[in-house]
Order: structure tokens, then C-alpha cells, then sequence
């Protein structure tokens, strides 16, 4: 069924634009487009097929507003107003593989072919604004089965439509949060097998990049950290045996997602807790996944312990973007209280990351790139229905392939 769609969705838009970078792992990223001068927030960045015309990223955020999985009119509007904001790349909120693996009983899901419609229709409208649309695959492990943040936040029960969450251990998040089930080892293989059907729904939707969520405390990084990975099986213990979900995972994806198109893995750089996750432990991470053809480390970090100590002020996690993109020799993506166009230029220009995401500014002014734009003296294209409200000059904005 869908198959059809994804030929009609190549007629709409056109070819993906400028491929220079295919299977580079990213190093395009780092090409600059004038090699006199430091890359700018207005710069395009290239990694494989996918040449985004700046660097300014919504940052995946819950909408909890599904039902069953679907992504709703809401998620239409939503990612379709950051898309006419500007943004060069609109990335869904955390899309879980299987039920439940969603976080909470609203999330987005893409575990069912049924889901790839709505998704498609959301892909067509970003890719109208000119914008590349991203999906961000996730399993929440122990952290599912939790009730939308407005509701407070605890454990769902199997009677209100909850279920019980698996992860790496049977220990809770918290003690409002469901006791989780220990995934057995034979079992492992098949969370693996949802993130590969999941990336082929989500290709069928039209997604120019996956990322899959390696952090805040969800399946990936349960396995990661030793805090959370007791295991004694080949999936825990080591470094080794604790990254073996995410590389399996990355090669699953991999194997069935397009060559051109880029695929991320976000992380959580550090767990901030003695004797947990690092960012040395980050680094090596990132290096392996770059040679199991990851294209970028989106940096985040935290999520995963109550008695992290975090350290938060502006910019605060742009230097683990910095580090990994040095020491792994990956394109990297910074997040985390970026919220003025100026930060967010000096981070792309001092070569600290290759591409910002925003979550919060995002959800203030969904117009925040063109603001940026004005504000930095640069020319984004506005929509043609808005032009007599632009800068003079702006140029009217086109479609994807057009
Ligand atoms: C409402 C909301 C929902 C979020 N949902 C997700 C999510 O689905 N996946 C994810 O990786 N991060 C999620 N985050 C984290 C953001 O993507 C981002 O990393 C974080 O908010 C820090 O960036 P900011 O300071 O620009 O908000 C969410 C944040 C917010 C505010």
C-alpha cells in the first residue's frame, strides 16, 4: 500500500538535494562551503544525500497527544508550524517501535503499518516548507507505561490501559514509576527487529533522517550504563557487552535504511553520577557507531538516575558536542538552553557542533529561525502567503525539489 505512496511522494518533491557525502559518515558536515571562513548558523551542512540549507534543528519533543500510536492533527499543526517557521530539519518527538516501548499511553508510535498514512501527510507538509522532516525512533524500556506529564507523571495501570514496561533490570525508575520485567537475552533480538521494521515504515513515510534515542534514561541507554545494566549475558558487564543493543540496533537500522539518507544516534554524553555513563565512555561510543555508519552524535545527556547532579546554564551540554566531534571525528549536534540566535551562530562558528537543535525556544517562537535570520543579518525564504510581512528582499520560499 504504502509503497505507492512513497513513489508519489518522490514525484511531489523531487530528488533529496545535493548529494556530495554518501556513506562519509558525516566528515561532509565539516566541509565548509567557503574554505576561507568558518561555517555560519545560515550555512548549509551536508551529510550523505541530505544537504539541510542551514543548521538551526527542532529537537525532538513528547507530544503526548496519540491515540494507539497515530500521530493526530495536532502533530500536523505542530511540527507544520515549526516547518513554516523555518526550520531547516523538523524532527518528531521520541516515535516508539512497540507499544510498549512508547512512554506513555499518548505517545507517537510507528510500530503498525496503519501509523505510516498520518506521517506521510506530516513529512509532505514540512517538505512543502522547504524543510527536511527527521523522525526520532525510541524505546522507553523501564520508563514506559507512565502517564503524560500534565497527569503527573506515575506508573499507568494495566486497567487504565497501561501495561508492564521491560529494560535491561527489574528495578524501577522511581518509586512511582512500574516495576520493570528483565528482558530475557532471546528476547533482545526482537526489540532489535521493531527498530529495523520501524526504520522501513518510517522510509515509507517519506523521513529524510532517523535518529535513534540512545538516551534520558530509555532502553538504549539502560543498556549503556552500568547503573542500570546488571546484566550478566553478552548485553551487559562490559563496555562491550553494554553497547551491543545500541550497535545491533544501529546495524538493524542501517541494513534497511536508504544509503543517501543520514541516520543519527542521540546519547546521553554523561549520566552525571559517580561511576556512571561518562563522556569518556561517549566518545568511544561515538567512534564505534561512526564505523557501524552513524552520521551524527546529537549531545544530550542526563535522564537515566534520580540522584544525577546535573550542572545547568546556557549552552550547558555544546561541550560534550565539542569533545566528541574532536576526539570521535563526527558531526555533532549541540542542545540544551540554546536559545538566542547569536549563542547559536558562535556555536557553528567556533566549530564546537555542526548543526543546533532547539526544544523549548522552539515551542516559544516556532518562527525562531527566521527571527535568527533577520537577526544575524541573513535572508530565509518566507512562505508566500507571509511575504508581506518579510524582510524586504526575503526570497519566497520553496518547496522541497521544487
Ligand atoms: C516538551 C518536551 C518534550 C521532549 N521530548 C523529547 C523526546 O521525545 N525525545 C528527546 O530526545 N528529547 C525530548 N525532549 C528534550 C529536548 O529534545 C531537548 O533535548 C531538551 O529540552 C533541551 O533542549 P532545550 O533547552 O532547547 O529545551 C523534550 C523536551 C521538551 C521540552
Amino acid at each position: 500500500m504504502y509503497a505507492r505512496r512513497r513513489l508519489a511522494r518522490r514525484g511531489d518533491t523531487g530528488a533529496a538535494p545535493v548529494s556530495s557525502g554518501a556513506g562519509d559518515n558525516g566528515e561532509s558536515a565539516r566541509n565548509r562551503t567557503r574554505p576561507d571562513q568558518m561555517p555560519s548558523l545560515f550555512d548549509p551542512f551536508t551529510t550523505r544525500g541530505l544537504t539541510p540549507p542551514h543548521r538551526i534543528v527542532v529537537s525532538p519533543m513528547c507530544e503526548y497527544s496519540s491515540v494507539d500510536g497515530f500521530a493526530t492533527d495536532w502533530h500536523l499543526v505542530h511540527l507544520g508550524s515549526r516547518a513554516v517557521g523555518g526550520a531547516a530539519l523538523v524532527i518528531t518527538e521520541a516515535t516508539a517501535v512497540t507499544a510498549e516501548g512508547r512512554i506513555s499511553p499518548n505517545d507517537l508510535g510507528i510500530y503498525t503499518d496503519a501509523h505510516v498514512e498520518m506521517l506521510h501527510r506530516i513529512v509532505r507538509f514540512i517538505h512543502g516548507q522547504g524543510g527536511a522532516a527527521g523522525m526520532q525512533l525510541a524505546h522507553a524500556g523501564r520508563k514506559g507505561s507512565t502517564a503524560r506529564p500534565w497527569e503527573g507523571h506515575s506508573a499507568v495501570p494495566e486497567a487504565e490501559g497501561g501495561w508492564i514496561p521491560v529494560g535491561p533490570g527489574h528495578e524501577p525508575f522511581s518509586e512511582t514509576y512500574p516495576v520493570p520485567r528483565a528482558l530475557e537475552t532471546d528476547e533482545i533480538g526482537g526489540i532489535v527487529d521493531a527498530f529495523r521494521d520501524a526504520a522501513i515504515r518510517a522510509r515509507d513515510a517519506g523521513f529524510d533522517m532517523l535518529e535513534l534515542h540512545g538516551a534520558h534514561g530509555y532502553l538504549i541507554h539502560e543498556f549503556l550504563s552500568p547503573i542500570t545494566n546488571k546484566r550478566t549475558d553478552r548485553y551487559g558487564g562490559s563496555f562491550e557487552n553494554r553497547i551491543r543493543l545500541c550497535l545491533e540496533t544501529t546495524d538493524a537500522v542501517r541494513e534497511v535504511w536508504p544509503e543517501q539518507s543520514p541516520l543519527w544516534l542521540r546519547i546521553s554524553a554523561t549520566d552525571w553520577v559517580p561511576g556512571g555513563w561518562d563522556v569518556d565512555d561517549a566518545v568511544e561510543l561515538s567512534r564505534r557507531v561512526r564505523e557501524h555508519g552513524v552520521d551524527l552524535i546529537d549531545c544530550s545527556s542526563g535522564g537515566l538516575a534520580l540522584n544525577q547532579q546535573i550542572r545547568l546554564g546556557p549552552g550547558y551540554q555544546v561541550p560534550f558536542a565539542e569533545r566528541i566531534r574532536r576526539e570521535a571525528h563526527i558531526a555533532t549536534g549541540a542542545v540544551g538552553l540554546i536559545t538566542t540566535a547569536q549563542q547559536a551562530d558562535e556555536i557553528i562558528r567556533q566549530e564546537k557542533a555542526d548543526c543546533v537543535l532547539l526544544a523549548r525556544e522552539m515551542l516559544r517562537d516556532p518562527y525562531f529561525p527566521l527571527h535568527a535570520a533577520q537577526q544575524l543579518g541573513g535572508k530565509l525564504p518566507w512562505p508566500a502567503q507571509y511575504l508581506r510581512v518579510a524582510p524586504d528582499g526575503a526570497p519566497r520560499r520553496q518547496s522541497r525539489g521544487d
